[in-house]
């Protein structure tokens, strides 16, 4: 069965703790975290201080994206405000071995994330030292995008290198994702979507994991 991370990129941003508390009663296991520095790309989202603001509203695991350019500045911040995960860019760090190191050393779970440029290539020699693999299905930035079929090239050689080199990273995806994409998916073998635009537009949250997952 794969799991929904809910982004609150397009939720509504006055009422932030209700609109966790809707996700996880929708039945989202995971809170997906878009942090943007307006630098790696083009827009501003949250600090750690909204991040540990947030932390009482949910029992949900806090998945941290990191968009910014320095994720080494930045890591030990939202660690400190309550992330569970850590995300950042191979884009941003293509030697990323040292902050993987530290950022288990902090406690938490570590991942990589893949533009949709980005061959899937880059991060094979990285996928032994890591939780969990992000793939971009749009270029990140901005909610609301439409899903980059590319990315389902990337999840399924993922998916295989994990059964040949018997790994236990999962395979998440994000942008775009609706219960079309979804099923593209997880035909694809992902673990995780994160999905932000279908579920806080949704009229009814419910029924909207419910279509994502069937
Ligand atoms: C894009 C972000 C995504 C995005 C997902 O830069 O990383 O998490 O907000 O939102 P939707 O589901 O609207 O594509
Ligand atoms: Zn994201």
């Amino acid at each position: 069965m794969v799991k929904i991370a809910a982004s609150i990129l397009n939720a509504d941003f006055g009422n932030l703790g209700r609109e966790i508390k809707l996700a996880e009663e929708a039945g989202a296991q995971l809170l997906h975290l878009d942090i943007m520095d307006g630098h790696f790309v083009p827009n501003l989202t949250l600090g750690p201080q909204v991040v540990k603001s947030l932390r009482p509203h949910t029992r949900l695991p806090f998945e941290t994206h990191l968009m910014v350019t320095d994720p080494e500045k930045f890591s030990t911040p939202f660690i400190n405000a309550g992330s569970n995960l850590i995300l950042f860019h191979i884009e941003a760090v293509p030697r990323p071995e040292k902050l993987l190191k530290e950022i288990k050393t902090g406690g938490v779970r570590v991942g990589l994330v893949l533009n949709p440029p980005t061959p899937v290539k880059t991060l094979l020699p990285y996928l032994d030292l890591i939780d969990q693999v992000l793939v971009m299905s749009v270029n990140p930035g901005f909610g609301g995008q439409k899903f980059i079929p590319g990315a389902l090239d990337k999840i399924s050689v993922l998916d295989a290198e994990r059964r040949k080199r018997g790994l236990r990273f999962e395979i998440e995806v994000d942008g775009g994702v609706n219960p079309k994409t979804s099923a593209l998916c997880r035909k694809a073998g992902v673990d995780i979507l994160v999905v932000g635009t279908y579920l806080f537009q949704a009229k009814n949250i419910k029924e909207a994991v419910r279509s994502l997952l069937s």
